[in-house]
């Protein structure tokens, strides 16, 4: 096992300015690694971080989320296993896939992309980060939990302050403070619309949280607020950094933005090797349930376990020629990417598999259909270089673009 001072250290202000050349280094030479400042042990290895995210043989558990995300949201599915977990996740699942994305959803989705883009369409210019990506999903998931959009600034805050909470890795007690106010002022917010929403039961997703029984008890008002607060997040701050992400990718190589032009079958591709290669969460943490063997060393039971995402992603031993961004490559399979026989990591894999990745692409293809159609010639400001922020969530944070707008 390696000791952090071999590699910068993921709290340092050069890993956060690019962290990619410290994850290789982290693959190659440091694949174990002891944090002290996180008290949690690095994984790096695409074969160790699937290994633990599979967890076949049921020795890794979500109780770091006690710590993690409870204090913000309160209990959700994610600290939750075995039947427990599988009854609450099946209550909002098929919302997000099937028929119902495709009949009720589709067209809130749809509606919501055109709105937004209708604020810049004429203009010739757009921020696709301010003007669009940090609003188009939790817009939608405001829509579909049947929440008042003109609340949409209160939602971002709060998500951004959440999302913050989850990745204070450094422990900054203003990040936690703000985390704690915010479940507040969710709470205060959500809980009247909850009780009113249980007497006027309607097509959306939050009456089917209030409607839904489980083992004939109802939920209650605490954790249908919890799993709200998780919603917005998990589904907020995750796909806004991708579809900045795909943009900025297809942006960085025009060849492949005109591929995608021609034939937006191709974006499904485009999308899945975002994920591999930016996916918008660089780490999420397990704890050890038993001592466990993996390539770079064993880990002791009862540890944390940051499992580095961005890392394995991008470990030459699963793709050729891994920093290059290639929608084309042959060693991603697209067609399983947004299941959990997914081969890239994005939306890790096992019980916790990522719930809302078939909506998280059904938005990222509307989107860029509908930003597409309506900025044809779309190019980056002079200039302008995408820069990524975040050491947790990892996204551009501004993509200012120059187009001409489509007459009529
Ligand atoms: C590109 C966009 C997205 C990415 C990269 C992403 C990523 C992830 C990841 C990595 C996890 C696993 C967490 C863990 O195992 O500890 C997860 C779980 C989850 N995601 Fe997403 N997500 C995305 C979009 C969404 C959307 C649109 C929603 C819907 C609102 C959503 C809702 C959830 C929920 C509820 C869970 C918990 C599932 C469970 O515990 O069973 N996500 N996501």
């Amino acid at each position: 096992m390696s000791t952090a001072q071999q590699v910068p250290d993921i709290l340092s202000s050069e890993f956060a300015a690019n962290p990619y050349p410290a994850y290789r280094v982290m693959r190659e030479s440091a694949p174990l690694i002891w944090h002290e400042a996180t008290r949690s042990y690095i994984v790096s290895r695409y074969e160790d971080v699937e290994r633990v995210f599979k967890d076949k043989a049921g020795q890794f558990t979500t109780d770091n989320y006690d710590w993690q995300i409870e204090p913000v949201h309160g209990k959700t599915i994610l600290q939750l296993s075995g039947r427990e977990h599988a009854v609450r996740r099946a209550l909002v699942a098929p919302a997000f896939r099937g028929s119902d994305l495709q009949e009720k959803f589709l067209p809130v989705i749809e509606r919501n992309s055109r709105e937004l883009i209708d604020t810049f369409r004429h203009t010739g210019s757009a921020d696709l980060v301010t003007d669009y990506a940090t609003r188009f999903p939790v817009n939608v998931i405001a829509d579909m939990l049947g929440l008042d959009k003109a609340d949409h600034p209160r939602f971002h805050q709060w998500y951004t302050s959440v999302i913050a909470f989850l990745g204070n890795l450094s422990g900054d007690p203003q990040v936690a403070a703000d985390g704690e106010r915010t479940r507040h002022e969710f709470a205060e917010y959500m809980l009247p619309i909850i009780r009113r929403r249980r007497n006027e039961l309607g097509e959306d997703l939050l009456s089917t949280l209030c409607a839904a029984e489980v083992d004939g008890v109802r939920m209650s008002d605490e954790d249908i607020k919890a799993f709200c607060s998780l919603l917005l997040a998990a589904g907020g701050e995750t796909t806004d950094k991708a579809i900045a992400s795909i943009f900025a990718n297809l942006l960085m190589h025009p060849d492949q933005l005109a591929a995608v032009r021609e034939d937006r079958s191709l974006i499904p591709r485009a999308f899945a090797e975002t994920l591999r290669y930016t996916p918008p969460v660089h780490m999420i943490m397990r704890q050890s349930a038993t001592e466990v063997e993996l390539s770079g060393g064993t880990i002791p039971a009862g540890v944390t376990v940051t499992c580095l995402i961005g890392a394995a992603n991008r470990d030459g031993e699963r793709y050729a020629d891994p920093d290059r961004f290639d929608l084309f490559r042959e060693d991603l399979t697209t067609t399983t990417a947004f299941s959990a026989a997914a081969d890239h990591l994005a939306f890790a894999l096992g019980r916790h598999f990522c719930v809302g990745a078939l909506l998280a692409k059904a938005e990222v293809e509307t989107g860029m259909n509908q930003l597409l159609d309506a900025m044809p010639d779309v190019r980056l400001a002079e200039g302008f270089d995408p820069v990524e922020q975040g050491v947790f969530t990892r996204g551009p944070q501004t993509l200012p673009v120059r187009f001409t707008p489509v007459a009529g």
